[in-house]
């Protein structure tokens, strides 16, 4: 059974998926930290996100993988561990910028259906349900208002960035357009999506509802 949940930024998708993969005793893959291993890549690289010859160069060379370890999975570049380096907000927005490379796009594809291969799993991004896996057995699209993603993206940030509420909605809207009007695999629901609203839900609430159509479904 392969699910997958995609939605843009702030929706909640991260705490969701876990605890839905959590629930199922599914592997949970977190396809947007794949994206912001390669811009940190970059970052390091001095490669600009425009510089499509430079990210292809980059892809070829660059070892990213999943270690599992008691609190799901740590994210590695080579060596290191990056799973905490990846989430600045200048690489969030860095990432939203390299994932609209068809480069990018093309190097992530192959690895992330090599990671659902045989396997019961959760898959959480922009495009599981319309490119990576469109033949996954349930799609959901979780969605929540921008002023409410903005606040829980503003909670998360405020205790290790000084950025005010109004510059995270600001950076939400910019990655909500760049990632919905890209030409590539641009953020859309899938005509066979479960569109979930999470605005005036709690987590449990939202889960509730996906395991009830995963049961459903199998
Ligand atoms: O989910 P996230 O905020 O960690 O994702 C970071 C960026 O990566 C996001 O702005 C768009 C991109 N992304 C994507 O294009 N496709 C995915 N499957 C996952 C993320």
């Amino acid at each position: 059974m392969l699910v997958t949940i995609d939605g843009p930024a702030g929706a909640g998708k991260t705490t969701v998926s876990k605890e839905l993969a959590r629930r199922l005793g599914y592997l949970y893959v977190d396809t947007g930290a794949l994206y912001r291993g390669v811009a940190l890549a970059a970052k390091e690289a001095g490669i600009s996100p425009d510089d499509d010859e430079g990210l292809k160069n980059l892809c070829g060379r660059i070892d990213l993988k999943f270690v599992p370890n008691d609190r799901g999975a740590s994210l590695f570049l080579g060596g290191r561990d990056i799973s905490n380096l990846i989430r600045t907000s200048e690489i969030s927005m860095l990432a939203s910028a390299v994932s609209a490379r068809p480069v990018v796009r093309e190097f992530l594809l192959g690895l992330q259906r090599m990671l659902g291969r045989d396997k019961k799993a959760v898959f959480e991004g922009r495009d599981m349900g319309t490119v990576v896996f469109p033949d996954a057995d349930v799609k959901f699209f979780l969605d929540a208002s921008v002023e409410e993603r903005a606040r829980r993206r503003y909670k998360e940030l405020c205790r290790s960035e000084n950025m005010t509420l109004e510059q995270v909605e600001k950076d939400i809207r910019i990655r909500d357009r760049n990632d919905s009007t890209r030409s590539h695999a641009p953020l859309r629901a899938a005509k066979d999506a479960i569109v979930v609203d999470s605005t005036d839900l709690s987590v449990d609430e939202v889960v509730d509802i996906m395991i009830s159509h995963i049961k459903t479904a199998g």
